[in-house]
């Protein structure tokens, strides 16, 4: 028998969340069942969807959602073998049984010296929304210039680096000096601590006088409206994210875009990582390449200890974290 832990949601979160809205939980797991895995978690992450998610998809006293790379301890699955690793959709669980079906096992061939945790960042669902946002969303082509905001973080980092791989211009901007620092060092050609400038506006008009061709839109809100006025005429945003969002208990209201979305004739696309779910092995080869020829750098923020999730979620959501916020067990 093992003894699991799990943090749930003790009260939907009002605001930004707070200690008291998280509970850690024991679960008592039974033995396994011919076709089961009973997997241990070795890497959790922390995401921002968590947040808007909890209120959608979860009730008071659910385990927290979210992915973890697992290790198989135990197998009456033939498809998993003890000892592998994967990645799993149980939510904030140090252990977890599955039949399988949930499970995606790493990349084959994945080097010894990459470390596993990418498979929740730059190798993974992260690493995946920056590849389908550029390219699919944005349809970028070499020589356009492109803007993203949570720059630093795990989507924003790698969407900088795959335009400049693509032959952009790339603009970024993020919350401290240290980010800066980062963004420079992994070949942003532009970047601005949006926390530090004196007029967003400005900084923008400085970054890139000519505007901007696309925008991969992380934050939204007041950026959004700030940023949208400066788009070239026919260009493109791919509403990834909207952060700046989240924690509100009352909805932010306009300036609205319409007039700029009009004369400009520009297209402005939400998705969804999912939507290009049949495409993730080849497109996960295509960044594991990027990464091993050293085009595509990482960073990750670990925090270590199980029993510390909640604070690296919120520590995430503050922006603590250079690159993916991983918790490590
Ligand atoms: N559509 C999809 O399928 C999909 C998939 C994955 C992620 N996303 C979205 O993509 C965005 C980035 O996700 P991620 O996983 O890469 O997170 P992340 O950027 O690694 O972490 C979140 C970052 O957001 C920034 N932030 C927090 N509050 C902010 C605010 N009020 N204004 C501006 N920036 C703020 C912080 O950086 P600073 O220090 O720079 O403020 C923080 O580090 C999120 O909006 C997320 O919901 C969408």
């Amino acid at each position: 028998m093992i003894k699991a832990k799990a943090w749930a949601l003790r009260k939907h979160f009002d605001g930004f969340p707070k200690d008291g809205d998280f509970e850690l939980k024991e679960e008592q797991l039974p033995a396994l069942k011919d076709g089961e895995v009973l997997l241990e978690a070795v890497f959790l992450s922390v995401d921002p969807y968590m947040r808007p998610y909890s209120r959608v998809r979860m009730k008071e006293g659910d385990v927290m959602i979210g992915t973890q790379v697992a290790k198989v301890v135990e197998s009456r699955n033939s498809s998993f073998a003890v000892g592998s690793y994967l990645v799993s959709r149980c939510g904030w669980r140090t252990h977890s049984i599955s039949d399988g079906k949930d499970l995606t096992p790493l990349l084959s061939d994945w080097p010894e010296n990459i470390p596993k945790s990418l498979a929740l960042g730059t190798l993974g669902m992260p690493g995946l929304t920056a590849l389908y946002g550029l390219m699919e969303v944005c349809e970028i082509k070499a020589g356009e210039t492109v803007l993203v905001n949570a720059a630093a973080g795990a989507v924003g980092s790698v969407v900088g680096q795959i335009a400049k791989i693509k032959g952009c211009k790339v603009i970024g901007c993020a919350g401290s000096d240290e980010k800066i620092a980062y963004l420079k060092e992994i070949g942003f050609d532009e970047v601005f601590n949006y926390k530090t400038v004196s007029s967003l506006e400005d900084a923008l008009k400085k970054a890139s006088p000519d505007g901007y061709d696309c925008l991969f839109e992380n934050v939204g809100g007041h950026f959004s409206s700030v940023a949208i006025p400066q788009m070239k005429t026919f260009g493109r945003i791919a509403v990834c994210g909207s952060i700046s969002l989240y924690n509100d208990t009352t909805p932010q209201t306009g300036p609205y875009v319409q007039p700029h979305m009009i004369f400009k004739q520009l297209r402005m696309e939400g998705f969804l990582v999912h939507r290009w779910e049949h495409k993730n092995v080849e497109s996960l080869k295509q960044l594991m390449a990027w990464v091993k020829e050293g085009k595509l750098k990482y960073s990750e923020h670990i925090t270590t200890g199980f029993d510390k999730m909640p604070a690296a979620f919120m520590g995430m959501l503050k922006g603590d974290n250079i690159g993916k916020a991983i918790v490590k067990v």
